[in-house]
């Protein structure tokens, strides 16, 4: 595997901020494609103009992308804005091969290509058996998680070291099969990774990392992972969690996939769900060296992905206008959400992802409440982290984020 040049966002800054030179039938494919979906607004371009001007959108007026009517739904960290269009028109284009296997590991290609590393694809040789990489796929993120806990996990209580509050798949995974989790508590909202270091031992399986961490949004330095593997025995797996690596602004920020490509404990997770708008696709993979990635074929199916992830997901790799506009208006609502919440005097953590933590300093749960009466749905950190007074929201589009804001402002004011 080669070495490659860590850059935070891995998308070419040249192409992410090329137009996206869309034809005049592919246009008119799209919209014609897209006509009877919610991406349409029911407000005129007057009213939608008036309200944004005012400050004033509510949830009554608003169509989100793949939710209701009148739902605004930023608990998930989905993308507001959708799917990437390439993706849609991807997956329209190939609809009619239904019938077919999709054999083509053109995805696959095109992942080695982003991060610069040397992919063969793989040739069935009948009775020889399969060659395995470095890429790990999987019908979402979350899928390689479950697969890590699966395959680490050998005896009744192996160890493993987290961050709590982190996204914590593995651990309930792990503690499910009968595995002990050290949880360390995060240090001004990020990893603590000098604490972390001092709860692995010879016994320690594995180490999970999320950077960005979900739920606080915080970054952990490239050197302090680096030194951080440096420092772990060799036979400890150290996964890095790389969710929401497309939204981070830090300039000092560097993706681990360099450390994955180059060192034999080293695992970095991507997802298709969040910058590429294909949550409900279901595509993610993992990066790591061959070795890691044969242990986990044990229990790891690769070949979960439908016809429909591969094309939508190759597509979106490349649609940098999409991934552009996302970037852009999650670092636009994130502004907006920190504005706002330091006028209402509310404490947040700074974000360098697609979501913020809000402390409202009271009872957070009759307030989850009483935005889901207006169909708002947020993240209840209480129930999901045991963050009391703590709420995660994810950025949503422009409309639905004033919309939260105002529904917010409106509830704080009255007694619950
Ligand atoms: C940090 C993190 N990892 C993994 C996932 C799983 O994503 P998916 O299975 O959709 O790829 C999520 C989803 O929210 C996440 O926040």
């Amino acid at each position: 595997m080669k070495k490659t040049d860590g850059h935070s966002s891995d998308v070419p800054s040249n192409q992410i901020e090329a137009e996206c030179n869309l034809d005049e039938s592919r246009r008119n494919f799209m919209k014609s494609a897209l006509v009877g979906s919610a991406a349409l607004s029911v407000m005129t371009p007057w009213q939608m103009a008036e309200a944004q001007v005012a400050g004033r959108a509510t949830n009554r007026t608003i169509r989100g992308v793949g939710v209701a009517p009148g739902v605004v739904q930023i608990s998930s960290n989905e993308n507001p804005l959708g799917a990437s269009p390439r993706a849609i028109e991807a997956v329209l284009r190939h609809m009619g091969s239904s019938n077919r296997y999709y054999r083509s590991s053109a995805l696959e290609s095109a992942i080695a290509n982003l991060h610069e590393l040397d992919y063969e694809p793989p040739r069935r040789v009948p009775g020889q058996p399969r060659r395995i990489g470095p890429i790990l796929m999987a019908a979402g993120s979350g899928q390689v998680l479950h697969s890590l806990a699966r395959t680490y996990f050998e005896n009744a209580g192996d160890e493993m070291v987290a961050a709590v509050p982190s996204y914590g798949s593995i651990e309930r995974d792990w503690e499910e099969f009968g595995g002990v989790v050290h949880r360390v508590p995060l240090k001004d909202y990020r990893h603590d990774l000098t604490a972390m270091l001092a709860k692995v031992h010879r016994g320690t399986k594995m180490v999970s990392i999320c950077n960005p961490n979900n739920p606080t949004g915080t970054i952990v330095p490239y050197h302090e992972v680096e030194s951080f593997i440096n420092e772990v025995p060799e036979q400890v797996l150290v996964v890095v969690d790389e969710a929401y690596v497309e939204f981070v602004g830090d300039q000092n920020y560097r993706t681990s996939i360099s450390l994955a490509a180059t060192r034999k404990n080293v695992m970095s997770i991507r997802t298709f769900s969040k910058i590429f708008g294909l949550a409900g696709v279901r595509v993610g993979y993992a990066i790591a060296h061959p070795d890691v990635n044969e242990k986990m074929s044990k229990y790891h199916y690769d070949n979960g992905i439908s016809l429909y992830g591969k094309v939508a997901a190759e597509a979106a790799l490349t649609d940098y206008s999409h991934q552009r506009n996302s970037r852009r208006l999650a670092i636009e609502m994130k502004a907006y959400f920190a504005e706002q919440f330091a006028d209402m005097g509310l404490e947040y953590v700074p974000s360098e992802s697609s979501f913020m933590m809000v402390n409202l300093k009271r009872d957070a749960r009759p307030v989850g409440r009483a935005l889901a009466e207006r169909k708002i749905s947020v993240a209840d950190a209480e129930r999901r982290w045991d963050m009391k007074g703590w709420m995660r929201v994810s950025v949503g589009t422009r409309e639905e984020s004033e919309a939260f804001v105002t529904a917010l402002r409106e509830i704080l004011t009255t007694a619950l």
